[in-house]
């Protein structure tokens, strides 16, 4: 197989674009969860995007370790999202292209690697949607508890922590205003099963 004119080039340039993007939309979230006083959340996202980060990077990796010379310029064709709002929808927006990478792109594009005999890229394709699908429970989660209004307010008490300054209290919704260092509620920890 020569890897140049493989069908599996073309899909790791897809998905280092596909990646960068996604990186670049979370940081965009994380600045607009920011103005919206969600610092805490605006922390997580951010750190969702380190991730997207590190995917592009294994994916343009791939290409250059496995190309017998300088990579120019691939042609792709391919479509991306553009969707952005307030953060309780851009965290559903999130989690439908997690969804479809876990789900769709990402196990088609392994299955192409593998019938190419390139069982590493395959490997990766096959890890990074284990990922993906961690990434849409945790961007599905956060949207519905914004949606529930179930962030910052929960049925029985649990252990609220103050991000800024470690303060921790045992309550079914956390202070205005930490007592410690006085930040406000949107620098409480979010209590979120998929990040535990
Ligand atoms: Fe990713
Ligand atoms: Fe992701």
């Amino acid at each position: 197989m020569d890897f140049m004119k493989s069908e599996t080039i073309i899909n790791l340039a897809r998905s280092f674009a596909g990646e960068s993007q996604a990186r670049t939309r979370y940081d965009m979230y994380a600045i607009k969860a920011k103005e919206e006083g969600y610092a805490y959340l605006a922390y997580v996202i951010s750190q969702l995007a380190a991730n997207e980060y590190a995917h592009a990077k294994v994916f343009f990796d791939h290409i250059n370790s496995h190309a017998p010379q300088i990579v120019n310029n691939l042609f792709i064709d391919a479509g991306y999202p553009y969707k952005i709002r307030g953060t309780m929808e851009n965290m559903q927006f999130a989690a439908e292209g997690e969804h479809e990478e876990a789900t769709v792109i990402y196990p088609k594009f392994g299955q192409i690697a593998e019938q190419e005999g390139l069982k590493e890229i395959a490997v990766s394709y096959n890890l990074i949607s284990k990922i993906e699908a961690q990434h849409n429970k945790i961007f599905t989660e956060i949207h519905d508890q914004l949606k529930n209004g179930t962030a910052y307010k929960k049925d029985q008490p649990v252990l609220w922590k103050c991000s800024v300054c470690g303060h921790e209290h045992l309550l079914t919704e956390p202070w205005q205003k930490c007592p410690v260092c006085g930040h406000p509620i949107g620098f409480t920890e979010l209590q979120l099963q998929e990040l535990h």
